[in-house]
């Protein structure tokens, strides 16, 4: 007999998670732990990967790996997945999930006919080239194992729609203006391009790729955005972190074992109006 709910147990199965030591990276590493899985995690941020793998770790039955690498550097990232199959065997998950604004705040969300070339490309390095060259290594150990497995991206609401600029007017966080800029739109559809592409050409070796389209997650915005965005959203507010969790739990198992070059979007019905 088949046990539907167990259809949803990654136990045995070994995730790697970048961008794992992030806001929704470490509830995403929490809940795929919780769920049975290996994680390692992955991020540039040490004092973070450390926190979260000693963490899950510290659980009776939590195993994690964390791994300090700047993955927008080919050999750092060949060298995540060497490590994680050195300790785990294997690789059957990858959650490619890191994303980076460079070291300038005001470059970042500089307004589009004053943008860089140079903060333009510090983004698609992180924000999607980076993701290739996971996708890729991570594709190859898929391949040698060749008995497939699950890649989920995440993407964003604003690559499949455009921001209303207007909720920006007033809007901070951490006592800074905030806007969307293009350039993370324009990573955010790339997502969903590779993502698309990946799911059919690995298709006929099982290798599922879908990709995690999140809408805006409560995360110290101030009160006047969050009133604003909430009133764009169809279920009145702002996501919160674990909400986010069960869709990237979902693709990772077997219960999506027919779901490939998918978006699952998780945006409280934003893209719905
Ligand atoms: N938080 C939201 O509201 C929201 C909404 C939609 C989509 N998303 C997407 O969800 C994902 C996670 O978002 P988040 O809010 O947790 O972001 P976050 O900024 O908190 O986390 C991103 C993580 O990526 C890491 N990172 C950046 N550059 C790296 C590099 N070169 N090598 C390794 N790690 C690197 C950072 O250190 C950070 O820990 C992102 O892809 C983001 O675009 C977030």
């Amino acid at each position: 007999m088949i046990s539907y709910t167990g259809l949803f147990s990654l136990s045995g199965k070994v995730a790697i998670v970048t961008g794992g030591a992030g806001f929704l990276g470490k509830h995403f590493c929490r809940g795929l732990a919780e769920a049975g899985a290996a994680v390692v995690i992955v991020d540039i941020n040490s004092d973070e990967v450390s926190k979260i793998a000693m963490e899950i770790n510290s659980a009776a039955t939590g195993k994690a790996l964390g791994i300090v690498a700047d993955i927008t550097n080919p050999l750092e990232v060949d060298d995540v997945v060497n490590q994680a199959v050195r300790e785990f065997n294997r690789v059957d998950i990858l959650l490619n999930n890191a994303s980076g604004k460079g070291p300038s705040h005001d470059a970042y969300f500089a307004p589009f006919e004053d943008y860089t070339l140079e903060q333009w490309r510090t983004v698609m390095a992180i924000n999607i080239d980076a993701m290739f060259l996971m996708a890729q290594a991570v594709g190859r150990q898929m391949l040698l194992q060749g008995d497939g497995g699950s890649i989920i991206q995440t993407s964003s609401a604003y690559g499949i729609m455009g921001p209303d600029n207007r909720i920006y007017e007033g809007s901070w966080y951490l006592n800074r203006q905030i806007n969307t800029p293009a350039v993370y739109s324009t990573s955010k559809a790339a997502v969903v391009g590779l993502t698309k592409f990946l799911a059919t050409y690995w298709a006929d070796k099982n290798i599922r790729v879908n990709a995690l389209v999140p809408g805006g997650t409560e995360s110290g915005q101030n009160d006047v955005f969050q009133e604003r965005y909430g009133a764009r959203i169809p279920l009145g507010r702002m996501a919160n972190a674990p909400e986010i969790v069960g869709a990237v739990l979902y693709l990772a198992s077997e219960a999506a074992s027919y779901v490939t070059g998918h978006c699952l979007v998780v945006d409280g019905g934003l893209n719905a109006w």
